[in-house]
């Protein structure tokens, strides 16, 4: 059964070439799977917040700082490339975009408003928690109904090239909400 076993080595191969080594760049740049990713590592750490006790003021402040770096990232990076250009690529989902750019205000307001508090002020917890609430709405809605469009609507390259822009874009991305980068960001969501 020479074919079978040549089938089988091919695809096993196919199966280790593709399996990312430490240091490596990432096999896949499309732009969903990247942010899918994202989204994936931020759910993760909203599920660390919820499990650590509320007496653990210290390790919640450092979980919090973890969330804020990780919204800065991602909502730069949609806000900057992913947004703009599916607006202009797939003029039909405006509406959802401009949606997308209000949850991510909203979100930015909790950011900053966190980022400036001590995590054993009486209202960081609640600040969070409505912020994992809003943050979540706003993931799940582009993960089940927006992403399934984007990607019927966009073809391979195209994710491909959006991806490859926003991990170059992630290097140089502010990390807190307070780099001038950031501010301009949420300034130009407001009065755009
Ligand atoms: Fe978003
Ligand atoms: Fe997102």
């Amino acid at each position: 059964m020479p074919s079978k076993a040549k089938g089988r080595s091919l695809t096993e191969a196919r199966v280790a070439s593709s399996r990312p080594s430490k240091g490596d760049p990432p096999v896949s740049t499309d732009a969903i799977v990247l942010l899918r990713d994202d989204h994936k590592e931020i759910r993760r750490l909203f599920r660390e917040f919820a499990q650590t006790g509320e007496a653990a003021v210290a390790a919640r402040g450092q979980i919090a700082d973890k969330i804020i770096a990780a919204l800065t990232v991602h909502t730069y990076i949609e806000n900057e490339t992913m947004y703009p250009e599916v607006r202009r690529l797939l003029p039909e989902l405006e509406d959802d975009v401009l949606e997308s750019y209000e949850e991510h205000h909203v979100a930015d307001v909790l950011v900053s408003e966190l980022a400036a508090m001590d995590a054993d002020n009486e209202r960081f917890v609640a600040k969070m928690t409505v912020l994992i609430e809003n943050v979540t709405h706003h993931m799940d809605e582009e993960e089940q109904d927006w992403f399934p469009k984007v990607r019927a609507g966009l073809n391979r390259k195209q994710l491909s090239e959006l991806g490859a822009r926003m991990i170059e874009q992630k290097k140089s991305a502010p990390r807190s909400p307070a780099q001038p980068s950031a501010l301009k960001k949420s300034i130009d969501a407001v009065i755009s």
